[in-house]
């Protein structure tokens, strides 16, 4: 019988997780998982902090690739070590999107993730919502070499993106 901190929250036929290390990630990675709804992705999200609950992050990581997921995708802030330690324990991909936490603007988050040592790599994003979204569409690349309506559902999103650039500056300034 698992400890209750160790457990966490499976979404059947989810390709990609996304994990953050505390609740207070949650309002930077809805914009992670909005990017994902949008691209027609299904997603399981879960609070797993790689300090407070080790085993969950074991557990989690352990079943991961065997529950289909593609791709997992990390938010911490601080000394941001939940991409490190899932990168340590799963062969899948990891995405890495640092937040902005108590000091530094989120540089120390940055830091943290990209610096990883030779070996164990996790693909570090911009810090904050920029981060989160792209951390989305990235997954969603490599989902698309083998999965077609994610394809054609980034091509889309691409265009849609293109279209909304207007060729003139707002007047009246
Ligand atoms: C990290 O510390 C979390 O990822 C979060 O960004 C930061 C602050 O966490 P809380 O103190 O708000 O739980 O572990």
């Amino acid at each position: 019988m698992p400890r209750m901190s160790d457990t966490y929250t499976t979404v059947d036929g989810a390709a990609i997780g996304v994990l953050m290390g505390s609740a207070s990630d949650w309002s930077t990675m809805e914009k992670c998982s909005e990017t994902l709804d949008r691209l027609g992705i299904t997603h399981e999200c879960n609070v797993i902090s790689a300090h407070r609950n080790p085993h969950r992050v074991a557990r989690y990581c352990e079943t991961a690739e065997a529950r289909g997921l593609k791709a997992i995708i990390c938010a911490a802030g601080g000394a941001a070590h939940l991409a490190g330690v899932v990168a340590a324990l799963t062969p899948l991909p990891v995405l890495a999107c640092p937040m902005k936490a108590w000091s530094l603007e989120g540089l120390d988050s940055l830091l943290s993730m990209a610096q990883m040592p030779k070996g164990v790599p996790v693909a570090t994003f911009a810090i904050g919502s920029a981060g989160a979204v792209n951390a989305a569409i990235f997954s969603a690349q490599v989902l698309a070499l083998s999965d077609h309506a994610v394809r054609e559902a980034l091509l889309a999103f691409r265009e849609e993106q293109s279209s909304a650039v207007s060729e003139l500056p707002p007047r009246g300034r």
